[in-house]
């Protein structure tokens, strides 16, 4: 089997596949994986990978693999089933254990993106892993694979608490890639895996928001290491883990290299609480006009009372 790898940069469609690094061909196919991915012990890896096939038309079924590389060990393997079982609820669903790890599956095979997610990251998952997919109309494998480096981490994941309506900083604190050119700044909200918003880097160290909504800021500079971003008007379902990917990519003999860093970090909303002045206003405006009432109603009886009594003393007796 011919193959002939090529290398391509994707123009960046970040809503679902997050894959612009190395790229093969191979019989009509092609898959293209991140080709660097640095992650911290205690928190989460994305390994990103998209792949396209000629048969457009056809409704995909098979499994998805990722191996470990220097053990050729297998890690992760989920299945679509088939027509019946549209739209791979199966791997959807997939985690898999291995010792202390999660893989979790954030793919998508409708999309053609086979991307997985690694939990619970320890030092020893530091490894090349490569893509796999073995589908009904054939077969693909990324012949690079993606180095996962894991930094050891200085604490636990970061937690940052916030009350709803407020405004809150993520923090995005990594070590500045030189060599190569940063690029992207992206959030995703972890479970379930969804874009949260893009920001990309434009000439003179502007960035723009490429996709996601008005309430996030870019307030760090990435420049220097520092992507954290603001989120105003805090909602309850804000409540999540978050991943923030910071993309930087290289060129070299026309070949493009994707390098990701990538942080988490916890965000919890507390639901908004009304003081107890507030709760009592509605109690406070209305007790006058019962209080009111009250002495009314009191009064009448009262009167209603003595009245009776009158006329039954002034009752002739029988
Ligand atoms: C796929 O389906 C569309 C419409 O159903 C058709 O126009 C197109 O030619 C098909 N493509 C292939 C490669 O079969
Ligand atoms: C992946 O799982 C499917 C379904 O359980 C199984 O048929 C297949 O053999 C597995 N693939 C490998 C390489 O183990
Ligand atoms: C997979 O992608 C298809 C097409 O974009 C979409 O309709 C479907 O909802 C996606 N499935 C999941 C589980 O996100
Ligand atoms: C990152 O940038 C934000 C906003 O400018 C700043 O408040 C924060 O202190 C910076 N963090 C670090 C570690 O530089
Ligand atoms: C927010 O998420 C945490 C877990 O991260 C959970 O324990 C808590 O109950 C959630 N709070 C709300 C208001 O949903």
């Amino acid at each position: 089997m011919a193959m002939i790898s090529l290398y391509i940069w994707l123009s960046a469609d970040l809503l679902s596949v997050f894959v612009h690094g190395s790229k093969i061909y191979v019989n009509g196919w092609s898959m293209t994986v991140a080709d660097e991915v640095r992650a911290e012990e205690g928190g989460s890896a994305v390994l990103p990978c998209s792949f396209t096939h000629p048969d457009i038309n056809l409704t995909l079924t098979g499994s998805i693999l990722w191996y470990k590389r220097e053990s050729r060990s297998l890690i992760f393997n989920c299945t679509y089933p088939g027509p019946d079982h549209s739209q791979g609820e199966l791997c959807g669903n997939v985690i898999q254990r291995d010792g202390g790890n999660r893989f979790r599956f954030v793919g998508n095979l409708t999309n053609n993106d086979a991307s997985i997610m690694m939990e619970g990251l320890s030092l020893r998952d530091a490894s090349f892993y490569v893509c796999h997919v073995e589908l009904n109309i054939g077969r693909i494998k990324s012949r690079i694979p993606t180095n996962l480096e894991v930094k050891a981490a200085r604490g636990n994941v970061p937690v940052v608490r916030g009350t709803e309506g407020d405004s809150v900083t993520l923090p995005c604190i990594f070590r500045s890639w030189d060599s190569h050119t940063l690029t992207t700044v992206t959030w995703m909200r972890k479970e379930p895996y969804r874009h949260v918003i893009t920001f990309r880097a434009q000439s003179q160290g502007t960035w723009t928001t490429v996709h996601g909504g008005n309430r996030y800021e870019l307030i760090g500079n990435p420049e220097e290491g520092n992507a954290s971003t603001r989120i105003n008007q805090l909602r309850v379902r804000d409540n999540h883990t978050y991943l923030c990917l910071v993309e930087y990519k290289s060129k070299l003999n026309f070949q493009f290299y994707q390098y990701l860093i990538q942080k988490e970090v916890q965000l919890q909303v507390v639901p908004e609480t009304f003081p107890i002045v507030i709760l009592c206003i509605p109690l406070v405006v209305k007790l006058p006009p019962l209080l009111v009432m009250w002495i009314i109603l009191y009064k009448q009886k009262t009167r209603y009372g003595i009245s009776l009594a009158d006329s039954y003393l002034q009752m002739p007796k029988a």
